[in-house]
């Protein structure tokens, strides 16, 4: 029995390139808000759910597998991103199992919740796992500009496909496993309809304070500031959104904050408190999150959006017990792709010498914000081939320019 089911196994994984060639076929079909919403309260259909998430999240797995093999052999050979790539697999293959499954029996739609909560805790540790291969790979390999480029291309593409599959897996099951959420009994899967931007900037604010004050022994406060375009009719702003995404972007743009005022006023008993402002208009939600932390030189900006950059000392391997105030140097990149996954932003204005504007735009109305997510064609494939070409503006030299050779002889 177990031989069969070893060569059973064994022939799955060998089809498992026709497969992902097949689905790399299709594009992803991106989803509103108000899709989601619509779907999660109206229409709650669990047979629909199942088929289209049975067709599209092999076509979003993939899309992006498409691309992990596209990344430089130094860096897909190491062990961290061989597992990661393995999981990818794995996961793959058992939602395929469900292509030829009844939809109309109840079991098989129980089965395939079962199926998605395991991948779902399968993939929990992609983003450090991913993380750690980059680090092997910096260690080992001197770092090229090309190389950079491509690994912060797809990085920021695979990460966003991850925050799409784990946005889908989590809609159909929490919708669908039978219970209600007792904290928040009005949020339809993880979206909350009247999501209000001051109680999650304060829950994310409060989390930063207490590991802030366990690194540092003292915190900056925080002034919330509310404004709004329609007085009042949407007082306190609420959009509809996914708390937690939110929660995620402001915790890391706090920890970031606090670390920067507190390093920066480091002799003082007075720390300048954090200022926020919450501003909703009629096509954006805006956040900014305002300290006095000394700012970040402008020519760095750009940097600090780069997965192969951190300021910080990478944290050990393996270490993941207690989340650090500043760890693999994803915090801003991955906020980043949390905005642009509805259609928003994330921008970092500094002044050096004095502190750094962070703001987080998202869309204010729900049909505007829809899934932003990455397709394999012949475009990203291109994005991958581009070889290094020399710059067409001069590169000033180092050294003062010697004069004396163009004097004209007397
Ligand atoms: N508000 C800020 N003021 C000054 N420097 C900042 C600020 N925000 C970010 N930085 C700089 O940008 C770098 C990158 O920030 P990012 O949040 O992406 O990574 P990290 O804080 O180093 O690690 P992680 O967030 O993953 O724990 C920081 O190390 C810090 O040097
Ligand atoms: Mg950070």
């Amino acid at each position: 029995m177990k031989f069969v089911r070893f060569i059973m196994k064994n022939a799955a994984l060998a089809s498992v390139p026709k497969h992902i060639d097949h689905f790399s076929k299709f594009s992803p079909s991106p989803l509103s808000m108000k899709q989601f919403l619509d779907f999660g309260s109206i229409n709650a259909c669990e047979k629909t759910s199942f088929v289209f998430l049975r067709q599209e999240l092999p076509v979003r797995l993939s899309n992006i597998m498409k691309e992990i093999n596209l990344l430089p052999d130094k860096l897909l050979t190491t062990p961290s991103v061989q597992t990661v790539q393995s999981w990818y697999i794995q996961s793959l293959m058992e939602i395929l199992e469900f292509l030829d499954k009844n939809p109309d029996d109840y079991k098989v739609l129980g089965e395939f919740v079962d199926a998605l909560v395991t991948i779902r805790n399968r993939h929990n540790d992609v983003v450090p796992t991913m993380a750690e291969g980059i680090i092997e790979y910096k260690e080992v390999f001197p770092q090229d500009l090309m190389t950079n480029q491509n690994i912060q291309y797809f990085l920021d593409r695979f990460y966003m496909s991850r925050i799409s599959i784990r946005m889908l897996i989590n809609q159909h099951t929490l919708i669908f496993d039978g219970t209600l959420n007792p904290v928040h009994p009005n949020t339809i899967g993880s979206i909350d309809p009247h999501c209000q931007v001051g109680d999650v900037v304060q829950d994310a604010f409060n989390s930063a304070k207490m590991l802030c004050e366990q690194y540092y022994l003292r915190s900056p406060d925080l002034i919330l500031q509310e404004i709004c375009v329609k007085e009042k009719k949407n007082y306190p702003i609420s959009i509809e959104y996914v708390p937690s995404h939110l929660y995620h972007m402001l915790f890391e743009l706090f920890k970031n904050a606090m670390r920067a005022t507190i390093e920066t006023h480091d002799d003082s008993n007075n720390l300048p408190p954090i200022k926020v402002m919450v501003s909703l208009g009629d096509e954006d939600m805006s956040i900014k999150v305002s300290d006095k932390g000394g700012g970040v030189p402008f020519r760095r900006i750009e940097n600090l959006f780069s997965y192969m950059y951190s300021t910080a000392p990478a944290p050990h391997i393996g270490e993941r017990t207690r989340p650090p105030l500043a760890g693999f140097g994803y915090g801003l990149p991955i906020s980043r792709l949390y905005a642009k996954y509805f259609q928003g932003d994330l921008q970092l204005y500094s002044m050096e010498g004095h502190g750094t504007d962070a703001v987080i735009y998202l869309k204010a109305l729900s049909t505007d914000s829809i899934e932003r997510l990455p397709v394999y064609n012949k475009t990203a494939l291109k994005n991958y081939k581009v070889s290094q070409e020399a710059d067409d503006w001069c590169i000033p030299s180092k050294e003062p320019l010697d004069l004396s050779i163009y004097k004209m002889p007397k």
